[in-house]
């Protein structure tokens, strides 16, 4: 089926320069222009969208004030800004409803890409109540002890971009978030940011104080809210498990860069579950129930209730923020790697391993996650899972750091 694109601009010739730009699109797209937001509303009012583009600066009703309608409305639909103002006063207007930003002029593959990457991740989340849910997500809950340490920080007379940039990346929440902040073109940044801590430093203290102090993108979790859900464990297995990917990919001679995507992709690689405890508390705790009764992997529990699990929802979010393609692969086959078509030792694979072999040390029968020894075999690496169960016994006495 042809995706629905819907393009939004006041200036009639860039909708033309759009339209000429992406012609080649014709037989994979649908493409409709809108000269606002009034008209934009009125498309969608008439049939269904999969992806919105829009200007920010348009008179009348702007990009922000559209995107945040059409959020309320209808929230599967993908929210992409495309704006000629760098001006980054305008990411705080924009930060809790876009999903992407593009920034103009913007050529005709990546315009493709962002698309087209957009509606893939959508289509990995298979159900429609999920990803509306996911779509509508602003910001995730950090850590209580984080949150109040970085609050404390801020407010204090003389911050520290350093100690707020090594709180952040030692939350699940706050670095997503500043991920894709950063890996939005509003910045320019040639390549794509996989270390939270640069990713703080790129954006400057004034930018991180407006974002947690006025637009509050930070969140704290609420413990009452979901039984049984253990934030202080989750946080304690994703810095061990993100601590030892990045060792092993160290350890593995990846390049620099594949380090760090390892060290965040483990960080973040259950993110999915911090999603779905916060947003469907009743149900995730039934879920967790049913794992420990039936003595299945967690994933599976969530599988049965929802036809998904965290892996998917987890990638399906960071994807739509903008994350780094192998981190967002990462995350959505950390239970199941052969699923994916990369076939080397990457990001996947070390994150993988790592999950794996937290679950085998922390000798919980109920919630066993398997490593896929034929695929490690297949890479012919089989020879050196002894040395990275020793690796592992390592980081996990340093406490995943
Ligand atoms: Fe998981
Ligand atoms: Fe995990």
């Amino acid at each position: 089926m042809k995706r629905r694109i819907l393009f939004v601009d006041d200036e009639p010739n860039v909708l033309q320069g759009l339209q000429r730009m992406l012609r080649s699109m014709r037989n994979e797209w649908d493409m409709d222009f809108a000269s606002g937001g009034e008209e934009a509303l009125r498309k969608l009012e008439e049939a269904p969208f999969d992806v919105i583009v829009s200007d920010m600066r348009m008179p009348g009703m702007n990009g922000a004030q559209l995107l945040k309608e059409v959020a309320r409305r209808y929230p599967n639909v993908v929210r992409i800004v495309l704006s000629g103002h760098s001006d980054r006063e305008y990411i705080l207007q924009l930060v809790t409803t876009t999903h992407q930003y593009l920034a103009k002029p913007c050529d005709a593959e990546t315009i493709k890409d962002t698309v087209n990457r957009a509606c893939a991740l959508r289509d990995l989340l298979t159900s429609k109540e999920l990803s509306a849910l996911v779509s509508q997500i602003k910001s995730l809950p950090s850590l209580p002890s984080l949150y109040t340490r970085i609050i404390e920080i801020l407010q204090s007379d003389d911050p520290s971009l350093q100690k707020i940039g090594e709180i952040v990346s030692e939350d699940i929440a706050m670095s997503a978030k500043v991920l894709q902040l950063v890996n939005s073109s509003f910045f320019g940044i040639a390549r794509r940011i996989s270390n939270p801590v640069q990713a703080v430093m790129f954006l400057g203290l004034e930018t991180v104080k407006a974002l947690v102090l006025s637009v509050q993108i930070f969140a704290k979790w609420e413990s009452s809210k979901v039984k049984g859900f253990d934030i202080e464990r989750l946080w304690h297995h994703s810095m061990t498990v993100g601590a030892m990917a990045k060792r092993l990919a160290e350890t593995e001679q990846l390049a620099a860069r594949a380090v760090d995507e390892a060290f965040t992709a483990g960080l973040l690689h259950d993110v999915g579950k911090l999603i779905l405890a916060a947003s469907l508390p009743d149900a995730y705790q039934k879920v967790m129930a049913a794992s420990k009764a039936q003595r299945i992997p967690l994933w599976r529990a969530e599988e049965q209730a929802f036809g998904t699990t965290h892996a998917e929802v987890g990638a399906y979010l960071l994807g739509l923020w903008g994350l780094p393609t192998s981190i967002v692969e990462a995350v959505a086959w950390h239970h199941r790697p052969a699923e994916c078509p990369a076939r080397t030792f990457c990001p996947l694979t070390t994150v993988h391993v790592a999950n794996a072999l937290w679950y085998q040390s922390a000798h919980e029968e109920d919630n066993v996650q398997v490593l896929d020894t034929a695929l490690i075999e297949s890479m012919g690496l089989a020879e050196r899972l002894s040395a990275w169960q020793s690796l592992y016994d390592q980081v996990a006495a340093q406490g995943g750091k």
